[in-house]
């Protein structure tokens, strides 16, 4: 894709079919990457992550894409690396595997995906691990396949799902707290502390949650963009109608 030109939709679909990846060719993700992608588009020398390895389509993916990026992939069985890419081996269900796995990495992060176990426990951790320590400001974290969130009764590789609509530990209603807290300025303190709290409760650190700028949710699909500097001044000013409305009983 040539620079500053905006990648389609129709284009991420004929890409990612060439490559292989289940992202078109099963779960139509094609119609939600390319709105979220546009800010990589303008960078030079920077790396992107995938969590998951699968049959390595995904890096392929991301190496056609962008050719100027340096492509990592954790994985918990795999080890490789070739031109442009590297596969470290990584359990996401344990931090300190994490954080091993993290120092391996030479590259400004601006795209996280997490296309791994799915298990939501592990979706939630892996957010709070990589977000607030990995993820550039303006950069992108996509969370794939939050449908276990759904599961009453499931299991993927090895982990028992068990979850189901409006669970408060599935990774889809963790994350709707993040839709909250991008609000805080607006809460009263002790509806701010029962958010942070809650927040932690269901494994979602606050300080990486409080740098997220935006939460969009999509079929089966949640997008999560870091704050920089100028975002953060707005989080960071007392609010105007708050003497009245932030008063705690
Ligand atoms: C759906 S596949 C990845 C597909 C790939 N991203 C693509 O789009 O082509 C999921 C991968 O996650 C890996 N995985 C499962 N549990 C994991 C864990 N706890 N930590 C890291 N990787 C894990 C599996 O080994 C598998 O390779």
């Amino acid at each position: 894709m040539a620079a500053n030109s905006r990648l389609t939709s129709a284009e991420f679909k004929q890409i990612g079919d060439r490559c292989g990846t289940d992202k078109t060719l099963q779960h139509g993700y094609h119609r939600f990457y390319p709105a979220h992608l546009a800010p990589l588009s303008q960078l030079n020398d920077f790396g992107i992550l995938e969590i998951g390895y699968g049959e390595g389509s995904s890096i392929s993916l991301w190496r056609a894409l962008y050719p100027r990026a340096f492509v990592y992939c954790f994985d918990r069985d795999v080890e490789d690396e070739g031109e442009g890419y590297r596969v470290i081996k990584a359990d996401q269900s344990s931090p300190e595997s994490l954080s091993l796995a993290i120092a391996k990495i030479e590259h400004e992060v601006h795209l996280v995906v997490d296309d791994g176990s799915h298990n939501p426990a592990h979706q939630l951790q892996t957010f709070s691990h990589l977000f607030s320590s990995l993820l550039a400001p303006q950069g992108v974290y996509i969370v794939e396949d939050i449908e276990t969130s759904y599961w009453l009764d499931g299991e993927l590789y090895g982990y028992a799902t068990h979850y189901g609509l409006f669970n408060h530990w599935s990774a889809i209603e963790a994350f709707k707290l993040i839709v909250d807290y991008t609000n805080r300025s607006f809460l009263a303190p002790c509806d701010q502390s029962q958010l942070e709290y809650r927040l932690a409760m269901v494994g979602l650190d606050p300080q990486a949650s409080a740098l997220v700028g935006s939460v969009t949710f999509a079929q089966n699909f949640v997008v999560l963009s870091k704050a920089d500097a100028s975002d953060m001044a707005y989080y960071d000013r007392p609010y105007v109608y708050g003497e009245r409305s932030q008063r705690c009983p």
